[in-house]
């Protein structure tokens, strides 16, 4: 990182922006950095103007005004880096635009440089081709480790303060902490402090509530705790099969096997087949934390910090991994991009861009399983080589499918599946999905209950006849999925009975 950024500024870009929330890890760095360059260090801030980083006293207030600042570097002589804070905001201004474009050109040939820090990515297009973006990593064990240390030499000499602690803790609770800002891992030691006393193995469990706290504050990610297993997935035995094989594929064993990570999966179909199902299972399955990230969130909020909040999202997954990091119908956040659904239609590219960059060449261990009801409004590029391991056609089950689901649900609903006429029931429902043939069971449920009596087979049999399924109203839109799938993915149930549901039986109506 540090070497990156001296090569910015050796190459003489004139304006770096840097993006981060650590002003003063940032600002160490930097310092560090003039010294390597024999480079002065000039700060400002809109609070306190312009001053020499090593001369914190000698203030210059008159230059609060950010172009009052600008028009100074721009008549300075010296051989400087000029660090401004929270400029994202003012950039917004017409002015100050112009400055930094004039600036930017006059720069190329000085000893200045020009370096933006702030917590969010907001660069106006004329002004795209002069900045290189950095982001400011989050810290290393390294860093972590020394913070922590200090920590501990001061705590040592309080006698009211517990600690206690093994190379074996401290390793796993600098592990837990990455992700963390340098601030946010010493708020939590603190809280320790206050609360119990005590650094030790409890702290370990308090770093990682200060981490889920932290994935809620993105407002992009959610992190879930799922029950559901393969058990509950009725079906889909090639998928289970391919993501059974993977499941020790993150460990340091799978590693020194010399097996690639897997990258992820795109699971396309129908909807209520089962793929927000399996996504949550393989969880589970993996012992891995789940994240979902949430693509309209991304681009909610104020307006150019889109791009901030999807390599925010990235930055944190990539903190939490090993993990998997889910995209609930990825069409949803994603169509329509070219078209004026989208406000900000180049924001919405550059985002996705940022994205699938990230999905083909991320090195961390982040497993992707996105899910998608309708590829006709997915951009292609989502569907390109070398994005996900796989593209898995999630279809309407099969027979032998739809039995399962009526065991695994008639259990759920603590019934004993072998009292039920399944094959029947598996029968009836050809062309049903997973979500209806539940439905059809709680139904069942509803119509026993109110009779006062156990619900029997002919129940569910009688539901089955009164319902539709979604598939016989979306024939045609199934079909031409299918059509899609088979050239293009591959089946995630394993073919017994070659497309079991003739779709023509609905096209009489
Ligand atoms: N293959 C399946 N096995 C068991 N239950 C299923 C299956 N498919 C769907 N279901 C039931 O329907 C619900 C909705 O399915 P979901 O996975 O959300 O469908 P989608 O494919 O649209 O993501 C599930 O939570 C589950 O209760
Ligand atoms: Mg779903």
């Amino acid at each position: 990182m540090t070497q990156e950024i001296e090569i910015y500024i050796q190459a003489r870009y004139p304006l770096i922006y840097l993006i981060s929330w650590e002003e003063e890890r940032v600002l160490k760095m930097l310092d560090k950095i003039a010294v390597d360059l024999r480079k002065m260090l000039f700060v400002w801030t809109q609070t306190q103007g312009l001053y020499n980083y090593v001369l914190p006293d000698q203030l210059d207030e008159a230059k609060t005004d950010p172009e009052v600042a600008l028009n100074h570097i721009a008549a300075s002589n010296d051989n400087a880096m000029f660090v401004l804070f929270d400029f994202h905001a003012f950039i917004e201004n017409i002015h100050v635009r112009r400055q930094l474009r004039d600036l930017s050109k006059s720069l190329r040939k000085s000893n200045k440089t020009v370096i933006i820090v702030a917590p969010a990515m907001t660069i106006p297009m004329e002004l795209s081709k002069d900045v290189a973006v950095i982001d400011f990593n989050l810290p290393e064990i390294a860093e972590l480790s020394l913070t922590f240390d200090n920590a501990i030499k001061v705590l040592n000499k309080r006698r009211d303060v517990t600690i206690k602690l093994t190379p074996q803790i401290t390793e796993k609770l600098l592990k837990a902490a990455q992700g963390l800002t340098l601030v946010e891992f010493e708020n939590v030691l603190a809280k320790s402090v206050v609360h119990r006393k005590a650094i030790d193995e409890l702290t370990i469990l308090e770093v990682l509530e200060e981490k889920k706290q932290m994935i809620r504050k993105s407002g992009t990610l959610e992190y879930f705790s799922p029950d559901e297993n393969f058990d509950q997935v009725g079906g889909l035995e090639n998928l289970k099969t391919w993501l059974t094989k993977r499941a020790e594929a993150f460990t340091d064993r799978a590693a020194a096997f010399g097996l690639p990570t897997p990258k992820g999966l795109l699971l396309v179909g129908t909807q209520g087949c089962g793929k927000s199902l399996t996504a949550k299972a393989v969880a589970s399955q993996w012992n891995l934390p789940l994240l979902k990230l949430d693509v309209g969130s991304v681009f909610s909020g104020i307006v150019g910090s889109s791009e901030a909040n999807i390599r925010q999202a990235i930055k944190i997954a990539e903190s939490i991994s090993p993990c998997i990091l889910w995209i609930d119908e990825i069409e949803k956040g994603f169509s329509g991009m070219g078209s004026s659904n989208f406000s900000d239609a180049g924001t919405a590219a550059r985002v996705f861009g940022t994205f699938t960059t990230w999905l083909q060449e991320k090195k961390k261990p982040v497993f992707v399983i996105a899910t998608s009801n309708d590829i006709s409004v997915l951009p292609p590029e989502m569907l390109r080589k070398g994005r996900f391991d796989e593209i898995f056609f999630v279809d309407l089950p099969e027979q032998i499918e739809r039995e399962a689901i009526f065991k695994i649900h008639l259990g759920k609903r603590n019934r004993q599946s072998d009292q039920f006429d399944t094959a029947a029931l598996a029968r009836l429902s050809d062309g049903f999905s997973g979500a209806e043939i539940e439905q059809a069971i709680i139904e069942g449920l509803y119509d026993a209950f109110e009779e006062n009596r156990e619900m029997i087979t002919e129940d569910i049999l009688n539901n089955l006849r009164s319902t539709v399924p979604l598939s016989r109203v979306m024939a045609e839109q199934i079909s031409s999925l299918r059509a899609w799938a088979e050239k293009r993915a591959r089946k995630a149930s394993r073919p017994r009975t070659l497309p079991a549901v003739d779709l023509n039986r609905f096209s009489d109506n």
